[in-house]
């Protein structure tokens, strides 16, 4: 089993939670939801080193980490830890307005696989850059739309290709929640319907919240500042045909809905472990969630798979093999990308239709 040598960019939660002691139950384990947990979680990535620009961060770390990574240097300008540590992985966690300089210095140094927070970038000359660095130097490279990794919205895009409930007309993500941010969590919404889509998007048309009228380019704060960065609500056309709704509302809720309308069900995902299906020619409903009556119920505890280290897992995956990442590979994040900058393309220009690709 090759060991591969992991190193992080940027110290912030994402990059360094750690999960609670086991208590109790030895089967039920905590699960990483951070790069370095990951990166300690997997038989083959050890993290050799670790930087960040904020000395508070190196606290965090020493305190949280040192029992398992006594060894792991410690770094505040990057290039050096590239230059003393030769990485295999990198990842890079820093504001997602940042992570196009240090994607392609990473590239062009020699690593061999990036794992780059998500959205990819915020420009599409930024992701074009980045796609370019990495393609040319042969470097497997991810970014961190995370669901793309939960068994879960494999399973409903399994309902889309399979055609089990007919053809998919419309799909529609709703998120209320206090940090209802286009490039924060809105990106995650839009890459989901793209995904859940299975198909390019072939043009949007997009209003930003109020108070954002003069938005036309990106200016979040690398979503620290919730009031720098607008919801929004979109409409997008799908090449398939499929259409798609993205409603967000900044608000104390934290509710995150998908829902699609098949021909013959309709099929929904409120955040829990469950898929639920109200069949048209199903039987009576058995149960009542909001509006819809539920005849079938699918998808029990699948829902618990570690995001962060599927990641590390496709990551090692392609270095033993020499393969490229499939999951959530650099020009999908693009497209996931254009979406958010078509919205904002659309409210600038009183909400006309943006056509993509
Ligand atoms: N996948 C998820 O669910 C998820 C969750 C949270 C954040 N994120 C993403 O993670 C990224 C970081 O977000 P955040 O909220 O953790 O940001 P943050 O601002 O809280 O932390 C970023 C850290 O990067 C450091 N940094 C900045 N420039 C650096 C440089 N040149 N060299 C070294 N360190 C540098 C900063 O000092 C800071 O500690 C963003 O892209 C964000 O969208 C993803």
């Amino acid at each position: 089993m090759k060991k591969y040598k992991a190193a992080v960019i940027g110290l912030s939660h994402i990059s360094q939670a750690r999960a609670p002691k086991p208590s109790g139950m030895p089967a039920v384990q905590p699960l990483p939801r951070s790069h370095v947990a990951a990166y300690a979680m997997h038989p083959q990535t050890e993290l050799v080193g670790a930087c960040d620009l904020m000395p508070a961060a190196f606290e965090r770390f020493n305190n949280t980490w040192r029992d398992v990574c006594p060894d792991t240097r410690l770094y505040t300008d990057y290039r050096e830890m590239l230059a003393q540590e030769k990485p295999d992985i990198v990842s890079v966690i820093t504001p997602d307005d940042k992570h196009a300089d240090i994607v392609v210095n990473v590239a062009d140094s020699g690593v061999k696989a990036i794992w780059c927070e998500k959205p990819i970038a915020t420009t599409l000359a930024d992701a074009d850059r980045m796609i370019e660095a990495v393609e040319r130097n042969g470097v497997a490279m991810t970014v961190s739309h995370t669901r793309r990794w939960m068994p879960i919205f494999h399973r409903v895009r399994d309902l889309v290709r399979d055609k089990t409930y007919g053809d998919l007309k419309l799909v529609t993500a709703t998120s209320y929640y206090s940090r209802a941010m286009m490039f924060r969590n809105g990106t995650h919404l839009f890459d989901m319907l793209y995904f859940l889509a299975d198909s390019e998007p072939e043009w949007v048309i997009g209003e930003l919240e109020d108070g954002f009228d003069g938005f036309d380019r990106y200016q979040g704060d690398g979503g620290n500042l919730i009031s720098s960065e607008p919801s929004a609500n979109a409409y997008i056309k799908f090449k398939n045909g499929v259409r798609a709704n993205v409603l967000m509302v900044k608000s104390n809720n934290s509710t995150n809905i998908i829902e699609l309308v098949f021909d013959s069900a309709v099929v929904r995902l409120d955040g829990g472990p469950q898929i639920m299906v109200s069949r048209v020619d199903g039987p009576p409903a058995t149960a009542t969630r909001g509006a819809i009556g539920v005849t079938e119920i699918i998808g029990y505890s699948e829902w618990s798979a570690d995001r962060e280290l599927a990641v590390v897992i496709e990551l090692v995956h392609a270095l033993d093999t020499g393969s490229m990442p499939a999951i959530s590979p650099p020009r999908v994040a693009r497209t996931t990308l254009s979406l958010l900058l078509g919205v904002i393309e659309s409210h600038a220009k009183d909400n006309a239709k943006v056509r993509l690709g």
